[in-house]
């Protein structure tokens, strides 16, 4: 028992999101290299590199017997063990982002410091304050010239709405960059790219009160303004608050530079101590602590094509609680089974071995015959949970979907219903009539694209799209008090409903929501489905 529990403690399990180009592949990738996982020698540049380092990483974990893939990365770091979960990096949301941040306990936010805060950043923060996610700040590509820092953390705060920490505080920019300031140790670390590329870095750590030395490193006039700076943030900045940290009230606030490996070891260092073991989900029957609970998991991801030839699907499932021991029969309470997930060759095929073993906070892909969908519980066959499903979030884009081959029409909604189940797309029947008219909801706008070509490639059915005006979609959150029939809304509102019968509004702009909440005084609407 003492053993297990200390592997469920030292677990840490944390989502990174960034928008594109901030930084998110350069820090994750050195966060390997600290952590051993990755051998790297010399300079480190770019994405081709970095995706080589990741797959060498693979080959690693293979050997090891632990199963990965490249949006999991699990590595030793400091006596913890650091689950990363990757969000797609792509210009373009999915909504596969909003759930890996389901799965996370906590989530790192890159922000590129000559940008400031950026479109996807702000989206992707939405949903960590939803959920209450502390989130952790690195300010990277100092290397660069950045904004003023206290602009920096003016703009999170203003934007993102969440009061900041900074735990350390940089020195100049660019190519005058020349280190951070530590708060906690009163010392300065100094910024060499001497070295770059190597873990060692040529840091050196000087206290702030050895005035002859700092001034002979950094120079008077920043020493003068460090002094100055570090007086005002003294005064002004919030207090370090770990448990308005916890609630994600409050970030605290890094800064380095991810392609010189500067600042990136005290991160983690910080970062893994501030952060918290894995938290107890909430379930039916109340919190589920992760520790005297036995195994319990719930599905976030399902990925299909893993392997085009099988057409195959991996669940992927974060364990809530306990110690998962591969070939143990589990229940999936949905499908109302019990099942083993574990049999050899329906885990991962060739490209990923079978785990032995996985605790809670880890995260764990299994083959999916078809039977999981996304919010699924999987728990111990004698116990009966519920996690709390994953929320659908609110599509912004929609169109109405035909099939050019009307001799087609069955594979079509079987395709379609497929891929709705992945979680890619949502599905949508006009109100009064069967699966005749489908209306799909994405959240980006290259999810129809890659409607049209998973149809046509997976399924062999060619589809005509229309896109539709709507960009607001809302449940109807008290739907046994409304009768829908009666319900008078703009000209331009629509009803549908989900697949579940469940009725839902579009509509064209929010004024009209407005005008519909004020003709309809007891209708409840809300943003996101169950
Ligand atoms: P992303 O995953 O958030 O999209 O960003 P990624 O790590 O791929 O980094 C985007 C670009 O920014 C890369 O350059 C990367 O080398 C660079 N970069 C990352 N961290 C730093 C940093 O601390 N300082 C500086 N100066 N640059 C940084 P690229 O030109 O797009 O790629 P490549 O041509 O180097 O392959």
């Amino acid at each position: 028992m003492g053993n297990y529990q200390a592997e469920i403690n030292k677990r840490r399990t944390f989502a990174i999101i960034s928008h594109p180009d901030a930084g998110k592949t350069t820090l994750t990738e050195k966060f390997l290299l600290y952590g051993g996982a990755i051998n790297l020698a010399g300079s480190v540049k770019g994405k081709a590199t970095a995706r080589h380092a990741v797959s060498d990483w693979m080959e690693i974990e293979k050997e090891r017997g632990i199963s990965v893939t490249s949006s999991v990365l699990q590595f030793e770091y400091d006596g913890f063990c650091v689950n990363i979960l990757d969000t797609p990096g792509h210009q373009d949301f999915s909504e596969d982002t909003y759930r890996t941040l389901m799965a996370a306990d906590a989530a790192v936010m890159v922000i590129d410091g000559s940008k400031g805060v950026e479109a996807q950043t702000r989206k992707l923060f939405k949903v960590c304050v939803m959920r209450h996610i502390p989130i952790f700040t690195f300010i990277n590509k100092m290397d660069r010239d950045a904004n003023d820092t206290f602009d920096l953390l003016d703009e999170i705060e203003k934007e993102l709405g969440i009061a900041t920490c900074p735990i350390n505080w940089p020195i100049g920019s660019g190519k005058r960059f020349k280190g951070i300031y530590e708060r906690d140790r009163e010392c300065v670390v100094t910024f060499s790219d001497t070295e770059k590329g190597t873990k060692e870095g040529a840091e050196s750590r000087i206290s702030i009160r050895e005035e002859e030395a700092l001034t002979k490193l950094i120079g008077e006039d920043f020493l003068d303004q460090l002094e100055e700076e570090i007086a005002l943030l003294d005064g002004a900045s919030a207090e370090y608050d770990l448990e308005k940290i916890n609630k994600g009230e409050l970030t605290p606030v890094f800064f380095g530079s991810a392609l010189t490996n500067f600042g990136v070891d005290i991160f983690l260092h910080h970062f893994l101590k501030m952060t918290t073991p894995p938290l107890a989900r909430h379930a039916d029957v109340g919190l589920i602590d992760p520790i005297s609970r036995e195994f319990s998991a719930f599905v976030f991801k399902i990925q299909a094509n893993i392997n085009k030839a099988h057409r195959d699907r991996i669940a992927f499932m974060r364990i809530a609680s306990g110690k998962f021991e591969a070939g143990m029969e589990v229940k999936h309470v949905q499908g109302n089974r019990v099942m083993r997930l574990s049999q050899p060759q329906k885990i991962m095929a060739s490209e990923r071995k079978i785990l032995d073993e996985a605790y809670a906070g880890d995260i764990i892909g299994v083959f999916d015959p078809g039977i999981f969908s996304i919010g699924d519980t999987i728990c111990m066959p004698n116990d009966a949970i519920l996690y709390e499903g994953i929320p659908t979030f609110a599509p912004e884009h929609f169109a109405r979907v035909r099939q050019m081959d009307t001799m087609k029409r069955k594979q079509f909604i079987k395709g379609i219903s497929q891929i709705a189940q992945e979680g890619a797309i949502q599905i949508f029947q006009e109100y009064n009539t069967g699966m005749e008219e489908i209306i799909v909801g994405v959240v980006g706008v290259l999810q129809f694209e890659v409607l049209k070509y998973r149809l046509e490639n997976e399924y062999n059915v060619e589809i005509r799209m229309e896109k539709l005006p709507y960009e607001f979609i809302r449940w109807i959150e008290n739907k046994d008090e409304i009768d829908l029939d009666k319900l008078v809304g703009t000209s331009d509102m629509r009803k549908i409903k989900d697949l579940k019968g469940n009725p839902l509004l579009l509509f064209i702009n929010q004024w009209s929501i407005g005008m519909t909440l004020d003709r309809n005084k007891t209708l409840q609407l809300s943003e996101f489905g169950r």
